[in-house]
C-alpha cells in the first residue's frame, strides 16, 4: 500500500479527504496537523481504531518534525492542506498566515526534497508533492471578464490569498529549479460537512437554526463559485494519480452564486427541514453589515483542463450538495457544541459584535 503525508488533515477539507481516502483503501496516511482552532481531532474519531491512519499533532514548520516524519514513513506523496484559511481572520491578524502558509509551505518544499533526493530512481518518478490551494491567488473579476484559468496573473488582494500565492510560487520554483515532483490545485470556495463555523454557509446555517442574525458583507452582490467538499477530494486524487508533475489545475463547481443566492438557499433548505422554526421563513434574519475591507467582487474558475485532461467532473449540484451540508449540521449538534469553544465565541464578538 502505498503511504501519503496529508497535512492539515483534521481540518474541513482536510479530515473530508482523509476519511473518503481510507474508507477506499488507498493509502496508509500519516496526518500531521496542529489543532488549530480550525482542526478537530473529533473529525477522525472513526479513525480510531484504523492501523492504517496515524494521527500525529505537530506543526509543518518545524523542520526536524518534518524530516522525522519523512524518514520513519518513506511517503510516496506530501498532500499540503495545512493552512490557516479564513480571509477575515487574515485581516484581523495575517502573522500566522505568513508563518504557516508561507513559511510552513517552504519547510515542507525544503525537507520534501532532500527526501526525494534521498529516494530511488524508481521511487523519485513515482513521488508526489501536491499542495492545495485557492483560486483566490488571481484576484478579483469584473462581472464580465472571463473566468480564472490556469494562465491568469496571480493578483492575491487580501493577506490569506497573498499567502497562498507566495507558496504557490514556492512550489512552482521547486519544481523548476529541482525538479521536485509537485502538483497545484486552485480550487474555488468549498462547503460540506465538517467546515468551521466562521465561513459562510455553515455560519449562516448555525445561526438560522438559533434565530441570529444572518449577517450579509456589503451588498451581497458579490460573486463566489461554490463546489462540495467531496468533489474536491475526488479532484485531488485525480490530480495526485494522474496530474502531470509540474502543472497546476484549476478546480471549480461552475456554480456562481452571489452570497445573497447562497444565503437565501440555505434558508430555504432551513425553511423546508425545520417546517415548525420560530424562525421560519428563516431569510426574514438576514441583514445587511459593514463590508469586509478590500472584499473581492467575484471568483469564477475554468476547470477546463482538469475535466479534459483527467476527466474529472463534480457529482454534486448546489442543491443537492447544499441539501447534504444542512442535514449533515442538523444531525451533528454534539459536533457543533464541541468547535463553539472560548475561542469561537471571542472570534464572533470581535468580527461582528456583542449579540
Ligand atoms: P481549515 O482552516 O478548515 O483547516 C486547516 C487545517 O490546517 C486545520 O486542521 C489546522 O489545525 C491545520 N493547520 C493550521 N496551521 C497548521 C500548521 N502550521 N501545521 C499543521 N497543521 C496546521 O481549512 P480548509 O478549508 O480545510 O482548507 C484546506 C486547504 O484548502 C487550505 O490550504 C486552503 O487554503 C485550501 N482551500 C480552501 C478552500 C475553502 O473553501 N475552504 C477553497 C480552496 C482552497
Ligand atoms: P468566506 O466563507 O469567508 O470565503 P471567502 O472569503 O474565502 O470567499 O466568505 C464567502 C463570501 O461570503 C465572501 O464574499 C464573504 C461573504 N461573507 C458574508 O457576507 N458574511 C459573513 O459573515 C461571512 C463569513 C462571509
Amino acid at each position: 500500500m502505498k503511504t501519503w503525508l496529508v497535512t492539515g488533515g483534521a481540518g474541513f477539507i482536510g479530515s473530508n479527504f482523509v476519511l473518503r481516502a481510507r474508507s477506499r483503501g488507498l493509502a496508509r496516511i500519516i496526518n500531521l496537523d496542529l489543532l488549530t482552532y480550525a482542526g478537530n481531532v473529533h473529525n477522525l474519531d472513526c479513525l480510531r481504531e484504523d492501523p492504517d491512519h496515524v494521527f500525529v499533532r505537530g506543526d509543518i514548520g518545524d523542520r526536524d518534525l518534518i524530516g522525522e516524519l519523512l524518514g520513519r514513513y518513506r511517503p510516496d506523496a506530501v498532500l499540503n492542506f495545512a493552512a490557516e484559511s479564513h480571509v477575515d481572520r487574515s485581516i484581523d491578524g495575517p502573522d500566522p498566515f505568513i508563518q504557516t502558509n508561507v513559511v510552513g509551505t517552504f519547510t515542507l518544499l525544503k525537507e520534501g526534497l532532500r527526501h526525494w533526493r534521498g529516494l530511488s530512481v524508481a521511487e523519485q518518478a513515482g513521488f508526489r508533492f501536491l499542495h492545495v490551494s485557492t483560486d483566490e491567488v488571481y484576484g478579483s473579476l469584473g462581472p464580465a471578464d472571463p473566468a480564472f484559468s490556469e494562465c491568469t496573473p496571480y493578483a492575491p488582494s487580501s493577506p490569506y490569498s497573498a499567502s497562498k500565492a507566495a507558496a504557490d510560487h514556492l512550489v512552482r520554483a521547486y519544481h523548476h529549479t529541482f525538479d521536485l515532483p509537485t502538483l497545484t490545485t486552485n480550487c474555488s470556495n468549498n462547503y460540506g460537512p465538517r467546515q468551521f463555523p466562521e465561513k459562510l454557509i455553515p455560519l449562516m446555517i448555525l445561526n438560522a437554526l438559533e434565530g441570529k442574525s444572518l449577517p450579509i458583507y456589503g451588498d451581497g452582490l458579490n460573486v463566489r463559485d461554490w463546489l462540495y467538499v467531496e468533489d474536491h477530494c475526488a479532484a485531488i486524487e485525480q490530480v495526485l494519480f494522474e496530474g502531470r508533475p509540474g502543472e497546476a489545475y484549476n478546480i471549480g463547481g461552475a456554480c456562481e452564486l452571489t452570497n445573497r443566492e447562497v444565503v437565501r438557499a440555505v434558508c430555504g433548505v432551513l425553511d423546508e427541514l425545520r417546517p415548525r422554526s420560530p424562525y421560519r421563513p428563516h431569510d426574514s434574519l438576514i441583514t445587511f453589515v459593514k463590508d469586509r475591507p478590500g472584499h473581492d467582487r467575484r471568483y469564477a474558475i475554468d476547470s477546463t483542463k482538469v475535466r479534459s485532461e483527467l476527466g474529472w467532473h463534480p457529482e454534486e449540484t448546489f442543491e443537492t450538495g447544499l441539501r447534504k451540508t444542512v442535514e449533515w449540521y442538523l444531525r451533528h449538534a454534539d459536533w457543533v457544541q464541541s468547535i463553539q469553544s472560548g475561542e469561537y465565541q471571542d472570534w464572533i464578538r470581535r468580527q461582528y459584535g456583542e449579540p
